[in-house]
This record gives structure tokens, sequence and C-alpha cells, in this order.
């Protein structure tokens, strides 16, 4: 499985933070905010990736995470030149998919939780029609919103709905068959001016074709939305980082732990930091895995 990772966008709503830089390059606690996503795609075991963002930003993007190959992952990057939908990403990312079932994340979409690696897994595993990740929030009119029948079917999609008709939101997170191109390229922009991921997964959603999977109470989506939710997020990494010493979001950690590089290969995976409390952070997880496995 192959992975785009949508990280561009106007970040008007987190202007002055957002004005010389893209949100998805911004600090969350201790790493940059696309740390996250990342670090779920790849415990989901996935090392190809797509990247893209404006043209301002990819070039700082590729300044961070480069080719991939210190991780064990190949990294490439392509440009969205101006903010036309979430879902352009899809055609963007065509020859990338080349027809393949692929998985799509929003580079702003932070999660917590084991419990979210495992559905993410086994929908890349057996990618067919598109699935879509909901979690229960109090705000739902601020996302894309799912309804459900009794027997637990998806019904309805809406975008931003102003009477949400279930408290589920769909994340920022999906796995497509190989069609996801195609349609969004037959989709038509919304009076915003955007090709929009709901309408393509309502695509989907009247072929019979969507799976949603509700992703329970052990999970944390945390919101990066607003000034106080990205701080709240910070506090929430720090608290849990601070209690179990073990960072969250860690990259080098994951490439480590799912064998994606040898241990032995820490001097370059550690780079990039140093000895920094970071640097020190995955030479000991190094450690650790090199005594693990003696
Ligand atoms: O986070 C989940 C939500 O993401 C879903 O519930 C919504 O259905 C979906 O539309 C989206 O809502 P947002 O309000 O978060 O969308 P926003 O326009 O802020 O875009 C999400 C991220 O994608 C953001 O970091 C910027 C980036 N982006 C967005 C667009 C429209 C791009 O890189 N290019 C784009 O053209």
């Amino acid at each position: 499985m192959k992975a785009i990772i949508l990280a561009g966008g106007s970040g008007t709503r987190l202007a002055p933070m957002t004005a010389a830089i893209s949100k998805q390059l911004l600090p969350v606690y201790d790493k940059p905010m696309l740390y996250y996503p990342l670090s779920t795609l790849m415990m989901a075991g996935i090392r190809d990736y797509l990247i893209i963002s404006t043209p301002r930003d990819v070039p700082l993007i590729q300044q961070l995470l480069s080719d991939g190959a210190r991780l064990g992952i190949r990294i490439s990057y392509a440009v969205q030149d101006a903010p036309r939908g979430i879902a352009e990403a899809l055609i963007i990312g065509e020859a990338f998919a080349a027809g393949e079932p692929v998985c799509l994340m929003l580079g702003d979409n932070v999660f917590f939780g084991h419990k979210m690696i495992e559905p993410l897994s086994a929908a890349c595993a057996n990618a067919t029609g598109a699935t879509v990740f909901a979690y229960y929030v109090r705000d739902p009119e601020r996302y894309g919103v799912v309804s459900f029948d009794a027997a637990g079917r998806p019904t309805s999609l809406m975008e931003k709905p102003s009477m949400p008709a279930s408290n589920w939101a769909v994340t920022g997170v999906y796995v497509y068959d190989g069609q996801a191109a195609s349609i969004a390229k037959s989709l038509t922009p919304s009076a915003r001016g955007e090709i929009e991921i709901t309408d393509l997964n309502k695509v989907y959603l009247q072929q019979g074709a969507l799976n949603v999977v509700k992703m329970g109470r052990g999970v944390a989506w945390l919101d990066t939305g607003t000034p106080e939710s990205m701080l709240e997020a910070a506090q929430f990494i720090h608290v849990m980082e601070a209690r179990q010493g073990l960072k969250i979001g860690c990259i080098e950690e994951i490439a480590l732990r799912k064998k994606f590089v040898s241990p032995s290969a820490l001097d370059a995976l550690v780079a990039p930091y140093g000895n920094n409390a970071y640097g020190q952070y995955v030479r000991r997880v190094a450690e650790e895995i090199t005594e693990q496995r003696a």
C-alpha cells in the first residue's frame, strides 16, 4: 500500500502562525505536526509516500524528511499550486498510485492509540471501495459528518453541516481502491471552489462501497484547527510522554521497531538531532532493541 499525505492549504485559520510556513510544519510539543500522521501510516506498515504541499512548503518539507531513506521509507513530493480541495490530492497522486489502492491522510491529523492502527492496517490490507474512519465528537459541525441506520450502515455524508445528523466526524485518513482518482476527476467543485473529499466519499456511499470504521474511545483524535486546540494537543502529547518516558509520533523509533531500518543504522537516524534530548531518546530505543534482539 502507498500513501499520499496532503500537507498544503492556505492555513488562514491559524494566521499569523502560518504566514511564512505551512500548518503541518508547526510544532506539536516536541516535533513537527507532520511527524504524527507519518508515524500513524508507518505504524500501519506503509513505506511508500507522496507528500503534496504548496510551492512554498514542498522544499521545506523536503529539508525535513528528504527522500525518507534515513527512515527506511521512500518519500516523493508533488506540488499543489492552489488549495483546490482535498480530493485533488488523488488527481495529483494518480501516477504515484498507478491505479492501485492508496491511503490518503491529511498532514494535520494527529491520532494517538493502537486501536487506530489495527483497523487502518486491516483496511489497507483489503482495500475495497473506500474506507473512512469516524470519531465521536462534541462539535461535529466542524467536520465531515456521517450518519447511520439502525443496522449501523452509513446513510448520509455531509460536509460541515449546520444541523449535524450525528456526532460522528469523518477523520482525515481514507483508504481508497483504484477508482478514486477517476472519481475525483468527475467531481464538480463546491461553492467554495474545492473538489470536496466528502463528495468523493458520497460517490462510494451511493455505490454501496463506503466502509465506515467507528473508532472507539481508546483512540485520541486531536484537533489542530485552532490555536487553543493546538496548545491542548501539545499538552496532551507532553503529559503522555512525561508520564511514560516514551515518545508519541517519533518516526525514528517506529522505523526501528517496524524493522524498516536496523539499529546499526543509528548514526544516520539521529544525524539531524546530534546529542539533544530527542537524539538521546532514539539512541536509547535503538540500544533497547539491540538488547532485546540479542
Ligand atoms: O480533519 C478531518 C476533516 O478534514 C474532515 O472531517 C472534513 O470532511 C474535511 O473536509 C477536512 O476538513 P477541514 O476543515 O480540516 O479541511 P481543510 O480545508 O482545513 O483542509 C484540511 C487539511 O488539508 C489542511 O491542513 C490543509 C490541507 N489542504 C486542504 C485543501 C482544501 C490542502 O493541502 N490542500 C487543499 O486544497
